[in-house]
């Protein structure tokens, strides 16, 4: 996109949001980058959103748009799926948090494993960070190999491990067939006992 038109952009995005813009201020105060995971992060601020439903979005400023990221996938059931609302209003009168196990579990863990030949058990996490984190651990417990995969320019959450080379400059990616890991965030090692790493400029997480 050239300049003029990605100014063009701006100026109608700044002007369409002026809320967004409060609450960005308001929300840096308290929250670092003023988002809940810093890849929320968007130039000049985020939008921040009022409610959702079906396949829309709305944000503070009542601005609706069609959500195509829909939770990176997750969501395919849309925004406030009648039933899912009525189910977790259900639950949330039983409580909602027990740090013991319940029926639900295997109720849950049963809904896929039976869809899903290739899944025999399930393990429920909070975040695809937390996913791949424990998909990893899996992996290398069952091969007895310790080097993963890592493919330049996707996102796979924030642990130490998912956060190489993901929105890294074209120039510190290295040969394409010998690339350079690329940390992504201070405070991910950039030694390890595979080799060495170089930082991205833009380094946090
Ligand atoms: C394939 C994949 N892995 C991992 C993640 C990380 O998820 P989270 O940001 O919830 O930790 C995402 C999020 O979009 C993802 O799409």
């Amino acid at each position: 996109m050239d300049v003029d038109l990605w100014s063009d952009v701006e100026a109608t995005y700044r002007e369409r949001t002026p809320r967004s813009r409060e609450l960005y201020g308001e929300t840096a105060e308290h929250v670092p980058a003023a988002v809940g995971s810093t890849f929320r992060e968007w130039t000049p601020h985020p939008l921040y959103i009022d409610r959702a439903e079906g396949v829309h979005l709305q944000d503070v400023d009542g601005n609706r748009y069609l959500d195509f990221g829909m939770n990176n996938g997750a969501g395919m059931s849309g925004h406030a799926h009648p039933a899912l609302v009525e189910a977790i209003q259900d639950q949330a009168e039983q409580g909602t948090l027990y740090t013991k196990p319940s029926e639900l579990l295997v109720e849950a863990a049963e809904a896929i494993t039976e869809r899903w030949d290739a899944v025999d058990t399930v393990r429920f996490t909070n975040s695809g960070t937390e996913s791949t984190m424990h998909a990893i651990r899996v992996a290398r417990a069952h091969s007895g190999r310790d080097k993963i995969l890592k493919i330049e320019g996707s996102y796979h959450g924030v642990h130490d491990y998912a956060l190489i080379s993901k929105s890294a400059p074209r120039e510190k990616l290295g040969h394409p067939k010998r690339p350079t890991k690329v940390v992504e965030s201070d405070g991910v090692p950039s030694r390890s006992r595979f080799g060495r790493s170089v930082r991205s400029s833009s380094s946090r997480s």
